[in-house]
């Protein structure tokens, strides 16, 4: 047995979420007094307190989660936007056009820099539960810096997206058509090795419904899964393109109509909330009850960036989805564990039952509720599972 073949327990866990619901009770599948035992990074058993291992981790009456999931973030990306975000607390609309001040420091910040910078938010990221992440491209916006963008994202997960059509760069103004050209030959040629999902912002103010096709339609020839942004800032076209295509996922979903809903329980697309997004921008909050009692399946992400959500707590969002967005608890869980596996099309995460992944959130709490009914506090006691392409259930 190699030293990355130790078996660990976590044993003495008061109350075990494995998001499987033949193991205990509830859809979240509920464990009480459980041990979880993880050998090479995949959960070989489940169940009552006190089984073996060769190193052991003492949960000692605490919750336990399968790994948050965060299925939409982009890290790579160079300043902030504070004064934005004060403006925009004063009244300001948020309308997405400071995507160009992020690409400025962005294209002018070295590769050194901008890898460091990820690797803090992933720490971040890590420390506050999160396992698994996807990272997108979006503030190079030439061949050269999206290509860049990937090649650093891809060093820290196997989730990358190729986000060239996040906004139309400066030196295109005008010319939107000339640029999706671009996006859908040259820069995919160059950012398709590093990727494997393709979005697009389906957004007045950026791409129309016609363009993101196309570059869904590109990213799909090129061999790569597809997600959209859509519906953020109004009804975009962009929830009917996305089942229209296929997409794994289409993010934000804050202005839904009914057809919107009907479109999306309908398919296989998830829809996901990006609730620091609208905290963020002082959108309204979406309904989630209307989408969940209509059947389409649901995710919670962080969206991390500098604009619109410059923030790495699924905590945080979880809070807001069950104070704001008619969410339970139960709910809400699910949304950032099971639901962004789901987003990213992955069955191996997201969960605690045999043959999953081995990532876990130990709390400083006795059971899961407290992550909404004690907002703003760090209940994560420890985060058990990379945050990575790869590693194994050390975590330090
Ligand atoms: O998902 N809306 C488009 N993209 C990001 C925001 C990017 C920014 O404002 O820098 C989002 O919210």
């Amino acid at each position: 047995m190699t030293s990355s073949e130790r078996s660990l327990v976590i044993d003495n866990i008061g109350m075990l979420v494995t998001n499987d619901p033949t193991l205990g009770d509830s859809p979240l599948g509920i464990v009480k007094n459980a041990s979880v035992v993880i050998v090479d990074d995949t959960v070989v058993f489940v169940g009552p307190a006190g089984a073996a291992a060769d190193d052991q981790i003492d949960a000692a009456g605490a919750a336990v989660l399968p790994g948050f999931v965060d299925s939409h973030t982009h890290l790579v990306f160079a300043g902030d936007r504070a004064e934005e975000f004060t403006s925009r607390m004063a009244g300001q609309p948020y309308d997405g056009g400071g995507i160009r001040v992020t690409t400025d420091a962005t294209r002018s910040t070295a590769t050194t820099e901008l890898d460091r910078l990820v690797r803090l938010r992933l720490a971040e990221a890590h420390n506050a539960g999160t396992t698994t992440i996807e990272i997108k491209s979006g503030y190079g916006l030439n061949v050269a810096e999206e290509a860049r963008a990937l090649q650093i994202a891809e060093r820290h997960t196997t989730e990358t997206t190729f986000l060239g059509a996040h906004l139309l760069p400066s030196e295109f103004e005008g010319r939107a058509d000339d640029y999706i050209d671009l996006v859908c030959g040259e820069m995919l040629t160059a950012a398709a090795p590093h990727a494997k999902w393709i979005d697009a912002f389906c957004e007045v103010g950026a791409f129309d419904v016609d363009q993101s096709r196309a570059v869904l339609e590109a990213g799909r020839a090129a061999g790569l899964g597809l997600r959209l942004h859509g519906n953020q800032l109004g009804t975009s076209g962009g929830v009917q393109l996305a089942v229209e295509c296929g997409c794994a996922s289409v993010d934000h979903c804050t202005y839904l109509s009914d057809a919107d809903i009907e479109a999306l329980a309908g398919s296989s697309t998830v829809a996901t909330f990006l609730p620091a997004a609208d905290f963020s921008t002082k959108q309204p909050y979406v309904d989630a009850r209307r989408v969940i009692d209509a059947g389409a399946t649901v995710a919670i992400a962080s969206n991390c960036n500098p604009g619109s959500s410059y923030t790495t707590s699924i905590s945080f969002c979880i809070a807001i989805a069950v104070r704001e967005m008619n969410m339970t608890i139960d709910e809400a869980i699910q949304a950032v564990t099971i639901g962004g596996a789901a987003a990213l099309q992955r069955t191996d995460i997201g969960r605690l039952s045999p043959g999953a992944r081995g990532h876990a959130v130990i709390l400083d709490a006795p059971s899961h509720h407290h992550l909404a009914y004690r907002p703003g506090v760090p209940l994560i006691r420890r985060t058990i599972g990379p945050l990575g392409r790869s590693g194994t259930h050390n975590d330090d």
